[in-house]
């Protein structure tokens, strides 16, 4: 297995959908629009951390590209809850990509408290042995989701997966007021982006 060869499309995908997604949050400021994207991540997932999924979900090796579906990683951050829905239309009515499976972990959230939209698209790419089709994840989610998401990871990978019951009763209870939070600055949107529209310049 040529490792370089293989993920070689994989890291042109996020380098082109990073660009391409931060492309709408300028379009959106440049027209003094509040821009649902707050900012934009992606990363190609680690070689050891393909085979560690790959073994985890018993997925042979010559089913990686379909069976390991973050190889290519988007993160889209966003200031509001609505700001996600916002987004998942606009990526769904781009042409460049197409929708194959969609998770809404926040209408109903994970067991572990985790709140985010997943959406894994198909993308094409063109490879010097032509087009190929390449799966990739976009994960959507508010600022407090992802303050949430990242304390989170660090944990479950500080304790290899295994989260003291009290940790992870915390954890539960920082989801929760995560939630609020969401909640709250919901109510005052209209505010919020009134002020950061007037105060566009600073
Ligand atoms: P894995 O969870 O990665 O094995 O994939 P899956 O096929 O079960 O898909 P799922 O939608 O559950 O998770 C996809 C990705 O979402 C993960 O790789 C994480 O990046 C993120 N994610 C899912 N659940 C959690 C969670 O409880 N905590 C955190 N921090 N991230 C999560
Ligand atoms: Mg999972």
């Amino acid at each position: 297995m040529n490792w370089e060869v293989f993920l070689a499309p994989y890291a042109q995908v996020v380098e082109e959908l990073k660009i391409k997604l931060k492309g709408m949050r300028k379009q959106f400021g440049y027209a003094s629009r509040h821009s649902p994207i707050e900012f934009i991540t992606g990363r190609v997932k680690p070689i050891r951390s393909i085979i560690e999924k790959a073994e985890r979900k018993d997925i042979p090796f010559e089913n990686i590209e379909r069976g390991v579906q973050d190889i290519a990683g988007l993160r889209i951050v966003c200031q509001f809850v609505d700001d996600i829905y916002a987004v998942v239309e606009m990526v769904r009515s781009r042409n460049d990509l197409t929708i194959v499976e969609e998770r809404d972990y926040i209408k109903k959230n994970k067991e572990s408290g985790y709140r985010s939209y997943h959406l894994i698209v198909e993308y094409p790419v063109e490879t010097i042995d032509g087009q190929k089709k390449i799966i990739a994840e976009i994960q959507i989610r508010t600022l407090a989701m992802n303050f949430w998401a990242t304390n989170e990871h660090s944990l479950n990978y500080k304790y290899k997966g295994e989260i003291p019951t009290d940790v992870k009763h915390r954890l539960k209870r920082a989801a929760e007021a995560a939630f609020k939070l969401d909640e709250e600055m919901s109510k005052i949107k209209h505010e919020v982006q009134e002020a950061q529209r007037l105060f566009f310049d600073i």
